[in-house]
Order: structure tokens, then C-alpha cells, then sequence
């Protein structure tokens, strides 16, 4: 699965606190404490004395944990940390505490407000947004006793990440297992953003769209859908409720964000279309075919042979798709807002100008195809922004990742 739309650069210097529990899921915290290092976050770490069964302080240390605290008392620290007040350092700078895996155990603790260790004093003594990602084994976690306590933090505003349904170390079956690291890290990233998309919803078509000319062919184009992508998980952390409509592409997205798979043109019109009118902000990504081809005699259900054609004749006849943009915002009422997208090749702000106009637009994305660091499958982006009050904003080469943040921003002052 891909995750390249979870690389936001806008979170330097912010600061997170992982802690570890005893679970035999505890290695798996090491990657996330790489996640969250690769994108410049600050992190402390705290490994309970079960958690270092299976992991130890110089894991974290080596990751590029800040500080790595093992125990609530400084004989007992041997060097990694004498600062008698340790057990406040998350409470007072962290921005977002994290505890990856969370057994029973420290889930009772935190309900129950006891605090005899160090990981549950700084739970204690935490205010911000709490990041709680469960794995046990899953009669452990069905138990009523955890199901209390865990509707109990829910109830507190403690923020889930899982558990997954799946197989767990001791070969059972069930829900339990530590959900995905990245949807865990995406929770960390959605806990240190701005909400100014609370209570918006939001709809996003991205992708290429696939028009089947026989059971086997088809005409596409290049469209990673990063640039979707990437708005579909910006206006996520910012507190929208996202519904995207994805043509044939492998992002992994949140379980809170509601993904429709389609393949064709007609697809993505039928699930927008039905979208459209619950959304409050609608933005336009896909690269959709704009034709699609006939199909032969035998129909798209059929593999055409070689033999049955004559190879001097062959031809491929088109038919236009309808264009979706257009049709969303012929149906728009007062106080949607549409976004757009315009890949071009040549004439940027002109072309953008007339597709703004033409499909009543409020804002357009302008970007030159076929050069390097823009347009199809980079990482990157070069683009012109217009807006219906005839503002044009350039910006030089950026992720995509800052671009879609960029757009959220330049959407509160329209
Ligand atoms: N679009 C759409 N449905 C289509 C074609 C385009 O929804 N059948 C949307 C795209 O998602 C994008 C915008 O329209 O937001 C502009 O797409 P673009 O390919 O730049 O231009 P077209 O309108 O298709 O016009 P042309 O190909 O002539 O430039």
C-alpha cells in the first residue's frame, strides 16, 4: 500500500511522546518512532519494565529518540536521565502523547487514574491529545473489564487507533491485533493539526480513470493520484470528513476516511454525483479519460484475438466521457465550493482562467505538464492558483504534500 501522501513537511520541531507497553507487538514502535523522526518531529520515549522485555531504552536511543525514560526513580535510571520531575516532561512540552502498543494493562491504568510507573504518571499528568493504539490478544481485549475501561477513555476524548482484526502472535483470530503504523503515525499528524475543516465535508476524485476497450486492454494515463491523495489526508488531519473517489490506484487511507474504489469514468461520475450533494467543498483531481473506446464486436466482457482481426484495418474508435467537474458544478448550489485542477501544456494561466469560468469554479490548480517537477506521478509540483475573485497566486516547486496543506489555507480566505 502506498503512503507516500503521509509525508507532510509542516510538522518541525513539533513534539510527540511515545510510550511502550509490554506487548509483543513492541518492536513495531521502533518503526513508528521512525515515522515520526523522518518527519522532523521531536520524540521522547517511555518503555515501561514489560515493554523492555521486549525492547530496550539504546533501540530507542539509536532511532533518534530525544529522551528515553525507563523508570520512575533515578537510582534506578543508571544514567539515561536524573531530571526528578520527569514524570511532568510530557505534560508540559509534548504536543501529543502516543502510547504504541497499549496493553490491558496500561489501558486499566489510565482509566482508573493509577499512577505507579512512570509511563502512567505521564499519562496522568498529560492534558493534550492522547493517542491510545491497543494490542492483546483478543478474548483480552473483549473482556468486559477492557471494554469498560476502554469506553471510558473513549468517553474522555482519548483518541483510538484500532486494534485490527486479524491473527495475533499466539496464533488466535480476532480483533486485538496493533493496528497499521501508518494509520497510528496519521493519527499522531492529525492530533498536532489545526481543525479549520471541522465539520466540513469534503469530496475528492483523484486518480486515472481506466476505460476498458476489450476484457484484457485499456486506456489510461500516467495519474499517480498523489495530488488527491494528498488533499484527501490534509483536510483529514485538519477535522474535515473526507469522502474520496478513487480511480485504480493503491493509497491507504485512514479507516475514518470513506474510500470509493472505481475504475471507469462513468463510475467516478455515478459515486460523485451522489456525493456531491452532501459536500460542503468539493476539489476535482482526477486525470479522466476524456474518451473512451468503442469496444469491438464481442463487447468488453470478450478478449479480442489476433486472428479474428486484420491487423492492415484494425482502428480504435472513441467516445467522449462526460466531464465530471462540469457536471458537479452545472448542480452546484449557493455556498458549495468546487475546486478544479488544469493540466496543460501550453498558455497555463489562460487555459485555467477559461476552465475556471467554464465550470464555474471557485478556485483552480494550474499546473505545466511535461516538465520535470510537475504534473503526473512526481513527488513535486509546480503550480498557479486562481480564485473567482481574480486572485492568482504562484508557487514555486513544492511536495505535494505542501501544496494540498497550501491549498486548505488559501480556501479560509476566499
Ligand atoms: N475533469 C473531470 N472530468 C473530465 C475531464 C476533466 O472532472 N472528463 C476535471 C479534472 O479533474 C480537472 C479539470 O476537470 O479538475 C480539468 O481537467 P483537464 O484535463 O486539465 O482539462 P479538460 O477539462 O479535460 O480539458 P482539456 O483536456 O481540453 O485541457
Amino acid at each position: 500500500m502506498n503512503t507516500d501522501h503521509f509525508r507532510f513537511p509542516c510538522f518541525l520541531g513539533r513534539r510527540v511522546h511515545l510510550g511502550v507497553t509490554g506487548s509483543i507487538a513492541a518492536y513495531k514502535s521502533l518503526e513508528l518512532l521512525r515515522l515520526l523522526v523522518d518527519a522532523h518531529i521531536d520524540v521522547g520515549v517511555t518503555v515501561t519494565a514489560s515493554g523492555q522485555r521486549f525492547v530496550g531504552a539504546a533501540s530507542f536511543q539509536a532511532l533518534g529518540a530525544g529522551v528515553v525514560h525507563t523508570s520512575m526513580f533515578p537510582d534506578e535510571r543508571r544514567g539515561l536521565g536524573e531530571d526528578p520531575f520527569a514524570h511532568l516532561t510530557p505534560g508540559r512540552s509534548a504536543d501529543a502523547f502516543v502510547i504504541a502498543p497499549a496493553t490491558a494493562n496500561i489501558i486499566a491504568k489510565i482509566a482508573g487514574g493509577i499512577a505507579d510507573d512512570m509511563l502512567s504518571t505521564q499519562a496522568l499528568a498529560f492534558r493534550g491529545p492522547l493517542i491510545v493504539a491497543p494490542a492483546m490478544n483478543p478474548n483480552m481485549w473483549s473482556a468486559p473489564a477492557t471494554q469498560s475501561n476502554w469506553r471510558t477513555l473513549l468517553d474522555r476524548g482519548v483518541i483510538a487507533a484500532g486494534p485490527d482484526n486479524g491473527s495475533v502472535a499466539c496464533g488466535d483470530t480476532g480483533q486485538g491485533r496493533l493496528c497499521r503504523l501508518e494509520h497510528i503515525f496519521a493519527q499522531v499528524l492529525r492530533a498536532l493539526s489545526p481543525k479549520d475543516l471541522a465539520g466540513k465535508n469534503v469530496l475528492i476524485t483523484l486518480g486515472p480513470t481506466r476505460e476498458p476497450w476489450d476484457a484484457v486492454r485499456y486506456l489510461s494515463n500516467p495519474s499517480s493520484g498523489l495530488m488527491g491523495a494528498t488533499l484527501a489526508m490534509a483536510a483529514w488531519m485538519r477535522g474535515a470528513d473526507v469522502h474520496v473517489v478513487a480511480g485504480p490506484t493503491d493509497f491507504d487511507f485512514p479507516p475514518s476516511v470513506h474510500v470509493v474504489r472505481v475504475t471507469t469514468a462513468l463510475e467516478m461520475l455515478a459515486a460523485a454525483s451522489d456525493l456531491f450533494p452532501a459536500a460542503d467543498i468539493a476539489c476535482c483531481t482526477a486525470a479522466v479519460a476524456d474518451f473512451r473506446p468503442v469496444p469491438p464486436t464481442g463487447g468488453v466482457a470478450h478478449k479480442l484475438k489476433k486472428r479474428d482481426i486484420d491487423p492492415l484495418a484494425l482502428s480504435i474508435a472513441l467516445t467522449p466521457n462526460p466531464d465530471i467537474l462540469r457536471t458537479l458544478g452545472a448542480a452546484k448550489r449557493k455556498g458549495q465550493i468546487l475546486i478544479g485542477f488544469a493540466a496543460e501544456t501550453d498558455g497555463v494561466l489562460a487555459q485555467a482562467k477559461m476552465k475556471l469560468a467554464e465550470k464555474r469554479l471557485d478556485l483552480i490548480v494550474a499546473n505545466r505538464i511535461g516538465v520535470p517537477g510537475s504534473g503526473f506521478a512526481a513527488s513535486t509540483n509546480v503550480v498557479a492558483v486562481l480564485d473567482r475573485t481574480g486572485r492568482v497566486e504562484q508557487w514555486p516547486e513544492l511536495p505535494k504534500t505542501e501544496v494540498a496543506w497550501r491549498i486548505w489555507d488559501l480556501l479560509q480566505h476566499l
